[in-house]
């Protein structure tokens, strides 16, 4: 079940083959997504052969092979996780009942928009870093750059597969709308505003794999909890790979940080201008590209309050942050949270509902596990014996 067919057009293990119509249906999409990987993918890259990792197999155990490839024929698939027959919906008003294997007619609408605005995320970060491969620091931030890039194509192919199994025509028009819409495009922009923004170098691309793909995995968490069966088990695959963009992006501003400190020890230098005339960032820098990431991403929740929000969760669509492993009743009705609201130009706390706060108690689970990294970047200036320390805006530097 979980080993992937390589033989066919289109490598996957749902057993295409045996679904002709969908195969075909598919089949027809892949010449559009290589057209739009040829028109908006990684800049002046497609003859070159790239070393990359390309998933076999959907167990944990030896899950990837590594190999040189030109990237247009990489073999992106359709792979999910094994199905698992006892699998239950976990919470929400139909808690208990046998995970669905089809659509819910009721939540037609509202799962085809989770799966849509998921979608676009995934090409739209291919967009907003298709020129980054011109100004690679080192072959080694180039690979996996194109990794990146290469499995978040991968991604689109994973929603696209939702859209055209289970949404129908509506679901193949939107499949197509997916290649249409492109990031920061005037007419026809992506659906969220963080997917819109450019990534013009590598300071940027290092925080946006950080902090948004960061966002990525909350958001893939929340629907691998799903009661729709086949999301959690794409979205469960999908995060085996997200995990090494955060490492990039984390990874990569260490290394900035590291570099930057030395060159501050070696000198005896403080000053950002004398800093920067060494050939690295300095430290304030950092973190103004901080301040600018981890803004647009948190904006990527919604709403502090949102019925909608509430209504995926008591419908059994998109379940909390490793909502499975929470000991309340899963229900949450009578819960409260404390969210944060201006009154007389003061921030105060208000305890709400906690079914219409889902959006703001995934962004403070987010803002937790970000923070963490934010903690290990200062151990590298603490180490250098420098006394900056770089934090995340508002409320929440109290964590750092
Ligand atoms: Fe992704
Ligand atoms: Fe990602």
């Amino acid at each position: 079940m979980s080993a992937i067919d390589y033989s066919e057009k289109i490598p996957n293990n749902v057993n295409l083959s045996e679904d002709r119509t969908l195969q075909r249906a598919l089949e027809h999409w892949q010449p559009n997504y290589l057209q739009w990987w040829n028109d908006m993918g990684p800049d002046g890259s497609q003859g070159f052969d790239v070393y990359l990792r390309t998933a076999i197999n959907t167990t944990p155990e030896g899950w990837a092979q590594f190999g040189h490839v030109k990237m247009p024929d990489y073999r992106w698939g359709i792979f999910l996780a094994a199905q698992d027959q006892e699998r239950k919906v976990n919470f929400g008003e139909n808690k208990g009942e046998a995970a669905w294997q089809d659509v819910p007619g009721e939540h037609r609408a509202n799962l085809r928009r989770i799966i849509v605005t998921q979608g676009d995320t995934e090409p739209a970060s291919v967009e907003q870093q298709r020129h980054l491969g011109l100004t690679a620091p080192s072959q080694y931030d180039l690979r996996n750059l194109f990794q990146i890039n290469v499995e978040e194509g991968r991604h689109l192919w994973a929603m696209v597969y939702l859209l055209h199994k289970y949404f129908g025509r509506d679901g193949r028009e939107e499949a197509e709308a997916l290649l249409h819409r492109n990031s920061g495009d005037q007419d026809n922009p992506r659906i969220l505003e963080a997917f819109n923004e450019e990534t013009p170098d590598w300071l940027a691309f290092y925080m946006f794999t950080y902090f948004t793909d960061r966002d990525g995995k909350f958001q893939l968490c929340a629907l691998a909890e799903s009661g729709f069966d086949p999301l959690s088990r794409t979205c469960r695959f999908m995060l085996t790979e997200e995990a090494h963009h955060m490492f990039v992006g984390e990874s990569g501003i260490s290394r900035t940080i590291q570099r930057t400190c030395e060159i501050m020890k070696l000198h005896g230098i403080e000053d950002p201008e004398q800093v920067r005339s060494h050939g690295v960032i300095d430290l304030p820098t950092i973190q103004r590209y901080l301040n600018f990431h981890f803004s647009v991403t948190i904006d990527l929740f919604g709403a502090d309050q949102s019925s909608n929000a509430a209504t995926f969760y008591s419908a059994g669509l998109k379940g909390r942050y490793e909502e499975t492993k929470r000991t309340d009743d899963h229900m949450l009705k009578g819960d409260h949270y404390k969210i944060l609201e201006v009154s007389n130009g003061k921030l105060v706390e208000r305890e709400v509902p906690l079914l219409n706060s889902l959006n703001e108690l995934l962004r403070d689970d987010y803002i937790k596990d970000s923070v963490a990294g934010i903690n290990r970047w200062n151990k590298v200036i603490e180490k250098a014996g420098l006394s900056f320390r770089l934090q995340a805006p508002h409320k929440w530097s109290d964590f750092v």
